[in-house]
This record gives C-alpha cells, structure tokens and sequence, in this order.
C-alpha cells in the first residue's frame, strides 16, 4: 500500500458518503476524515454562543478561534470541541438546518479547507465532504463523487437519525435536504460539484458493499501524487 494514498469521497446529503468512506478507510488501513464535522462542529459552537447566522464575521471569527480535534481509528469516528466529545451533538437536526449558512462563509471555508489540508499532507486519508477533490485535495489519488435520488437520501437519513433518538418525517427531511443541496451548489466559494476527474457513482440502488466494490476498482495503490 502506497502510504501516501489520498481518496476524496464528495457529494450531496444523504448520498452514504460517510458509510462507505470510514469502511474503505478500514479495509485500505487508511485514516477516515469527515470535512462535514467541522462545519458542524461551528455551527454547534455559533448556536451555543448565539451568534447571528447572518453574521459572516462573528462565524468567520469562530472559525478561526475554535479548539477541534479529530480521531478515527478503524471504522470508527469521533470530533472534540475544546475537549468534549461532541460526535452525536452536532448531528441534531438543528445543527442540520443551520450548518450550511455557515459553510458557505468564505473565511470559515479558508480556515477549514487549510485545516483539512494539514490532515492530508502525510497522505493515506479517506476525506468526505463536498469540496474535497475540487478545492481540499485537488492531487487526491482517486476522487469519487456520489449521488442517490433524494428520496433515497432522506429515506437513510430518516433512518439514521430515528438510530438517534430523531423523529423526523419524510417530507421534512426531502424539504430540508433539497435546500441545503441547492444553497450547497450555489454558494460562491468552493460550491458542491463533481470534480472534472471525479468518478460519478449511483448509489441509489447500490449497497455500501457494492459502491466500495465499484471504488476499489478505481484506487490505484501505487500511482498517487496527493
Ligand atoms: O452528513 P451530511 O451529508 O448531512 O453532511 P455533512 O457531510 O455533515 O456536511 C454538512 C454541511 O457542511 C454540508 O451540507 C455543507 O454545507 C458543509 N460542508 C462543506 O461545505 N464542505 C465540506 N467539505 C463538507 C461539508
């Protein structure tokens, strides 16, 4: 395995992303990394401070201030802020609502793209996110970008959050989904889209399973240059 493997795994919500990128991150013994986390993890910090969302220099102020730190470690995923273990706290369907407004501040992007970009200098990451192989890892060895229907995605989010103690209907999760992809590919700055050399897959009607198989076709483990 070459050490200096990087995979940058992008797409919408709902998509799996996270599912299938912590397993290809164990069966490749590479390090899993969830961009997603961080902006939430500001979003968390700006809702408990009661910062304005329409405030771009109060979140870009948190942005560059806030104390997170990462941990994966076969399969499993954790995100700290200040020390607190705040992993399940920043999935709360608050946080959802809100985390876009503050994702599309370019000086919390800057700050968290050159954070992300840290992570991946030694190589041998697995990176979710949405800007990972246009913006963050523009060299990554392989890139994918992966989509579902949006009825597929709110039905895993449906899903996942009921896992959580979450009840939220269908029709609310397509609703809040649907906009957050749109603010998502419309914002100025580093905007969700599909990497000119990013493989597309379909994951509507795929297992976690078979999208890996699909991935690993792609990885090629000696010749990467991220
Ligand atoms: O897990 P889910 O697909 O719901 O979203 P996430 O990966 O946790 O990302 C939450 C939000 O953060 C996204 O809707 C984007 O607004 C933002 N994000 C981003 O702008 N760039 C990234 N690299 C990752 C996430």
């Amino acid at each position: 395995m070459n050490p200096k493997l990087n995979i940058a795994i992008d797409g919408p919500a709902g998509a799996g992303k996270s599912t299938v990128a912590k397993q290809l991150a164990r069966r490749l013994k590479l390090t899993y990394v969830d961009t997603g986390s961080m902006y939430r993890a500001v979003t968390l910090q700006a809702l408990r401070s009661n910062t304005d969302f329409n405030n771009a220099d109060a979140l870009a102020q948190l942005a560059v201030k806030i104390k997170i730190a990462l941990f994966s470690g076969d399969g499993d995923f954790r995100i700290t802020l200040d020390g607190e273990d705040i992993t399940q706290a920043i999935r709360s369907p608050e946080v959802s609502r809100q985390v876009s407004l503050v994702a599309k501040v370019p000086a919390v992007r800057t700050n968290m793209v050159h954070r992300q970009q840290l992570m991946a200098v030694a190589g041998g990451t697995v990176m979710d996110g949405r800007d990972i192989g246009t913006r963050v890892l523009p060299n990554a060895g392989a890139k994918f970008f992966l989509t579902a229907t949006i009825e597929a995605r709110a039905a895993r989010r449906k899903l996942d959050l009921s896992q959580q103690g979450y009840q939220v209907s269908l029709a609310a999760l397509i609703t809040e989904i649907a906009a957050r992809d749109a603010q998502d590919q419309n914002r100025a700055v580093d905007p969700l889209v599909p990497a000119a050399d990013a493989i597309t897959i379909d994951s509507t009607n795929l297992t976690a399973g078979q999208v890996i198989k699909q991935m690993e076709k792609h990885i090629n483990v000696t010749g990467n240059d991220a």
